[in-house]
């Protein structure tokens, strides 16, 4: 089957950038992304290119190749998927806050309307392709939705998980470690999976695309997730042994990451990981563990949102501890918002509960995030409906600048790793202050002997 249109319901921060990449590199294809979210399409569509939703080094380029040649952004959901042979689903799966499973089962409610969607309107074969994060066997919920309520015609599932990493998402699906598809391994199911794979075939080499069967492959990437999130834990947790110990984190990552059998990635202690994935795809594996009855596996994942947490609470604890005790009243500036560097996304980001618990204590948060707006911060704080939203905004200060941000501050904590925090003049940082000037790094980032001797009380993680 020759592929020449393709749709992709939901223009996130995977549907975007991948069908950007996919638009580049097909030109012969049709990409068509859409979404009910008339605002994010309109700003999709923007003719100013920096007014894209997402920010991505990288992204502008892409989308502006093939915008309006091949690459198309719209609302109108059913056209799309009339005309499409391939619909990639990337809709939101966020973790339930209600009913069954709730804090925990990823909520389908969105992949469902979508599955229900297509079945209505689908009147000739098609090829679904689910690209969000599912928890296992979501295809046969998907398939049964199909086959059940469509117009007789013959749909294909493939699950096709999405690796890339935001920040890095152009890099990453420009140069993939693997691509990853899953399907039936009835004789229409391969076929569909070589559609796919002839698509990918256009940039991405044949010994990196890897074919299982669907549960293989939606396992697998929860698995991914999990592992990737266990060894920011494991190091988060030897972070804090050795702030007991004399021992330094940085030295004991390097002297782990140097043998080949651990290697050297994702060892980099933190205030603790955010992001839409990590946190939300371990609460599904233990769920799924727990709904099989295996009580131990559940456990033993768990303990890695446990440790996240406790890294995320321990961080504010000791800003209060280490400013005598009480932060009320103070102002304590946040450099950085974003889950990580490089992105405007901030679900589930750390700054999120740590400002919580600060504000707990009466503290005036300044944030200065160079990608985050201050609705976006406000947003964040009043999805955990710890407090009223005006006095979230009574407490959280905005800035545009650093340094207006860090003016008459108590103390900084550096919650993203933004490369340009590393540039700043930490002398005038240091001049506007309030003594003893306070530098929380809970990146290891800065260069903490130079603050010091600046005047800055420093203190990074793990050492
Ligand atoms: C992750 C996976 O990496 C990606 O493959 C999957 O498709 C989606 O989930 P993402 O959440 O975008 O990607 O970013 P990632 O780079 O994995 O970082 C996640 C969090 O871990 C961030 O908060 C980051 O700051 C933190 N982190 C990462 C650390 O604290 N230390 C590290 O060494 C690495
Ligand atoms: P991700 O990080 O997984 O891409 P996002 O929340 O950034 O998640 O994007 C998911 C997008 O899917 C949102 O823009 C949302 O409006 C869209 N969406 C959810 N349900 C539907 C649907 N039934 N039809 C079209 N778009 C949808």
């Amino acid at each position: 089957m020759k592929i020449t249109k393709i749709c992709c319901i939901g223009a996130g921060y995977v549907g975007g950038p991948t069908m950007a990449v996919i638009a580049q590199k097909c030109p012969e294809i049709q990409v068509t992304v859409v979404d009910l979210n008339e605002e994010r399409i309109a700003a999709w569509n923007d003719e100013d290119i920096n007014n894209i939703p997402i920010y991505e080094p990288g992204l502008d380029k892409v989308v502006a190749e093939a915008r309006g040649r091949n690459l198309f952004f719209s609302t109108d959901v059913e056209k799309a998927i009339d005309e499409a042979q391939i619909i990639f689903i990337s809709v939101n799966t966020p973790t339930k806050t209600y009913g069954k499973g709730k804090g925990m089962a990823a909520d389908l409610k969105y992949i469902e309307l979508c599955a229900r969607q297509i079945a209505r309107v689908a009147k000739d074969n098609k090829i679904v392709v689910e690209k969000s994060t599912l928890p296992v066997r979501t295809a046969e919920a998907i398939k049964s939705i199909l086959d059940n309520t469509g117009n007789g015609v013959q749909f294909q599932i493939l699950s096709n998980p999405e690796f890339l990493a935001e920040g890095t998402a152009v890099q990453d699906l420009l140069n993939p470690d693997r691509i990853l598809i899953g399907g039936d391994t009835t004789p229409e199911g391969q076929k569909a999976i070589q559609a796919l794979i002839e698509v990918y075939s256009n940039w991405v080499p044949a010994d990196k695309i890897l074919t299982t069967n669907v549960w293989s492959s939606e396992l697998s990437k929860l698995t991914a997730n999990a592992f990737l999130a266990q060894r920011i834990s494991s190091i988060n947790a030897m972070s804090e042994l050795c702030e007991k110990t004399g021992a330094d984190v940085n030295e004991v990552a390097k002297a782990i990451g140097m043998d080949s059998r651990i290697g050297s990635k994702f060892l980099k202690a933190s205030v603790g990981f955010g992001g839409s994935c990590f946190q939300k795809d371990i609460l599904n594996l233990v769920y799924i563990a727990k709904s099989y009855g295996l009580n131990e596996v559940a456990d033993y994942w768990e303990q890695v949102i446990i440790m996240n947490d406790h890294q995320k609470r321990r961080f504010s604890n000791n800003i209060v501890q280490t400013l005598y005790n009480t932060v009320s009243d103070k102002k304590i500036t946040f450099l950085g918002w974003a889950f990580k560097k490089d992105t405007n996304d901030t679900r589930e980001s750390a700054a999120i509960y740590v400002a919580d618990d600060l504000i707990n204590e009466n503290a005036k948060i300044a944030v200065y995030d160079p990608k985050v707006s201050r609705k976006k911060v406000l947003a964040d704080l009043d999805y955990l409906q710890t407090r009223t939203a005006s006095t979230n905004a009574d407490n959280v200060l905005s800035f545009d600048n650093p340094y207006d941000a860090c003016k008459n501050s108590h103390a900084i904590a550096v919650l993203t790793e933004w490369d340009e925090f590393i540039q700043y003049d930490w002398q005038k940082i240091y001049d506007s202050m309030q003594k003893p000037a306070f530098v929380f790094d809970g990146r290891n980032i800065l260069n903490g002997p130079a603050l010091e001797a600046i005047g800055f009380v420093y203190q990074g993680i793990g050492s």
